[in-house]
């Protein structure tokens, strides 16, 4: 059903380009993330956090409503499930599952304790022809505007050896909404590492809200992934609220009030966001 994405992220290196992975938080999220990359005709990369997950009902039930909506939606492009941020148990529960990729993250642990549980993961999943990422440093929470602790290209080289198919890597990307007066990407870093592994494809975590400008150098030194969640957010909210205001005085006549209208402009909005967010990124379409 799902595609590992191993070709296409290692092409995405190659040639320079990336490709989207896009959070799921809902149905909604669901079709409205499927229907662009299918009108783009590229390839999709829908991801789910543990938090997510829970709130739709668990990892299984996000398979399956992934798996049904690309059969009544006739989707023909390549998706790729992926469990985002995931700890150890839930990699392990996702591998069962039949995710086609997951995101092992300890960056929580010592440099030691995150490469042996990432080994373990990466055998479960490569056993079953699975994808792995890991995480090298920290992609920034609060910490400011720095960001999180930057990744080392010593760590790099390791994982790489150990076998990641997909690596993220703190360089001043920070999760949400980017704190004023944020440093920018850390290009020096990133270009140290991509040098160190030059075929791996790098992962950009926090793609939401960073210039433009920034995300395409990003690129061109070795991001093949670049992972967006708020930015769809922000979308859905402010169409929504926007759907709200003018309906203000229509719903009793429009029934404004019906969920499948109320959520219908959030969920175009994030259609748009995407396929805007594919043009920056270059995802090459499929053949
Ligand atoms: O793993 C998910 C992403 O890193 C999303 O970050 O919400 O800042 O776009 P974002
Ligand atoms: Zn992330």
């Amino acid at each position: 059903y799902f595609d590992n994405g191993n070709q296409i992220f290692k092409d995405a290196r190659k040639n320079h380009y990336a490709v989207g992975a896009y959070n799921t938080n809902n149905l909604e999220w669901t079709r409205a993330e499927l229907r662009a990359a299918e009108e783009t005709r590229t390839p999709l990369l829908i991801q789910v956090s543990t938090g997510a997950a829970k709130y739709m009902g668990g990892y299984k039930f996000v398979k399956d409503m992934v798996a049904d909506q690309m059969d009544s939606m006739n989707i023909s492009v390549p998706v790729i499930l992926n469990l985002d941020h995931g700890d150890f148990e839930s990699a392990k529960e996702c591998i069962a599952l039949g995710y086609s990729s997951v995101m092992f993250d300890g960056h929580k642990l010592d440099t030691e304790e995150n490469l042996a549980k990432t080994k373990e993961i990466i055998k479960l999943a490569h056993e079953r022809g699975i994808s792995v990422e890991a995480e090298i440093g920290k992609i920034g929470e609060n910490e400011g505007a720095d960001g999180g602790e930057l990744a080392s290209v010593e760590d790099a080289k390791t994982f790489v050896a150990a076998g990641v198919d997909k690596l993220a890597c703190g360089i001043g990307n920070i999760h949400g909404v980017y704190p004023a007066g944020w440093k920018g990407l850390n290009f020096d870093r990133l270009k140290e590492i991509a040098e160190a592994v030059p075929n791996e494809p790098l992962v950009l975590h926090g793609g939401s809200g960073i210039p433009e400008d920034q995300v395409k150098k990003a690129i061109s030194l070795g991001i093949a992934k670049v992972n967006i969640n708020t930015e769809f957010q922000l979308a859905f909210q402010k169409a929504t609220r926007e759907y709200i205001e003018a309906n203000k005085d229509l719903d009793k006549a429009n029934k404004g009030y019906d969920p499948r209208k109320l959520l219908l402009p959030g969920t175009e909005a994030i259609t748009d966001a995407m396929k805007e967010m594919i043009g920056w990124l270059g995802t090459k379409t499929i053949d």
